[in-house]
């Protein structure tokens, strides 16, 4: 018999092939806390799960005893608890390198539309306030040559970097956990304490993960210590920042703009204040959103799954540990 998994939204046709293929499929688009109990019978005999929707937690896994694999289709895990996975010995997959390029353009999209006003002036154009010649309070400020300022040197930190360097002839700067030796050697990277970060970037690129270390990790007080002048870009996760301070720094002029695609609750509220301001520029969390690489991620989440569960994991194992239990 095939094994049961749970697919938490709909697939291109000839990856649900693949995935029929192989598992006895159910498909749940729009899980909710609501309406989990109605699909408790396909948790209840699910091997694998492919996607996710919301928190993958102990309470979570009450109701899937028999899970063995999660699949997600995302580079980031932060909904899962992986220690409580571990604990049950399930393996978690994820899709860490398919969109790192796609990501990085859109970082690059906004640093450029941030310092440019590029969303604001095309708004006012079209709003008709293109009258006559244009006057300083249309200026945006200088990318190329200014300092890009990494937070967090992964795949994707490396990507900018490239774009940011050879391309802009911008001097990178960044904080990370460890010593990037190719950012370094490829791109005259160089590393220094956060303080130093925040107090020399020209642009602030975050793209961290959410963790308990990275959780609210920019707050008041490091805000206070970037330069006036200074843009703050966050693709990472939304809550590596705290909002309110990041809005009042906005507001009061501590920082120039912000370029965001990812915010501590999306789909950002329709109130928030930070719609309100002609500073920010807010992005749906489109980081990895092109045709292509949506395709890819699925079609690697599919594979990895296939992987996990056939006992074949050889890459994409957010925690290989748990295959050596076996
Ligand atoms: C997107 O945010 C991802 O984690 O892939
Ligand atoms: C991870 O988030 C990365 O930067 O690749």
């Amino acid at each position: 018999m095939k094994p049961s998994v749970v697919l938490y939204k709909s697939l291109p046709e000839d990856l649900r092939v693949r995935l029929d293929a192989h598992f006895n499929v159910t498909e749940i688009n729009g899980l909710t806390p609501e309406n989990i109990a109605a699909h408790a019978e396909a948790f209840r005999q699910a091997e694998g799960i492919l996607g996710s929707g919301g928190k993958v937690d102990v309470e979570f896994l009450q109701q899937a005893p028999k899970l063995r694999a999660a699949s997600t289709i995302s580079v980031g895990y932060d909904t899962f608890d992986v220690a409580a996975l571990n604990d049950k010995g399930i393996v978690l997959m994820h899709t860490p390198t398919v969109l790192t390029e796609t990501v990085a353009d859109t970082m690059m999209a906004l640093v450029l539309s941030s310092a440019r006003r590029v969303v604001e002036l095309a708004e006012r154009v079209k709003a008709g306030e293109w009258q006559k010649n244009i006057g300083p309070d249309w200026f945006g400020i200088d990318v190329h040559h200014k300092k890009l300022g990494i937070l967090g040197m992964g795949r994707i930190g490396l990507a900018l970097a490239q774009r940011a360097h050879l391309g802009f002839s911008m001097p990178i700067l960044y904080n990370a956990r460890k010593h990037h030796q190719e950012a370094e050697d490829r791109f005259d990277a160089q590393y220094c304490d956060l303080d130093t970060l925040l107090a020399e970037s020209d642009f602030l690129c975050i793209s961290l993960p959410l963790t308990a270390e990275t959780h609210h990790l920019i707050g008041r007080e490091q805000l206070a210590k970037m330069k006036p002048s200074a843009i703050l870009i966050n693709a990472g996760r939304g809550p590596v920042v705290d909002e309110q301070a990041l809005v009042d720094a906005l507001k009061d002029g501590t920082i120039f703009a912000a370029g965001l695609d990812v915010f501590e609750q999306e789909p950002l509220p329709v109130n928030s204040e930070l719609l309100k301001l002609r500073n920010v520029v807010p992005l749906p969390h489109i980081g990895s959103a092109t045709h292509e690489t949506r395709y890819g991620m699925a079609r690697d989440a599919v594979d990895n799954l296939i992987a996990a569960l056939t006992g074949k994991v050889e890459k994409n194992c957010v925690n290989p540990q748990v295959l050596k239990q076996g």
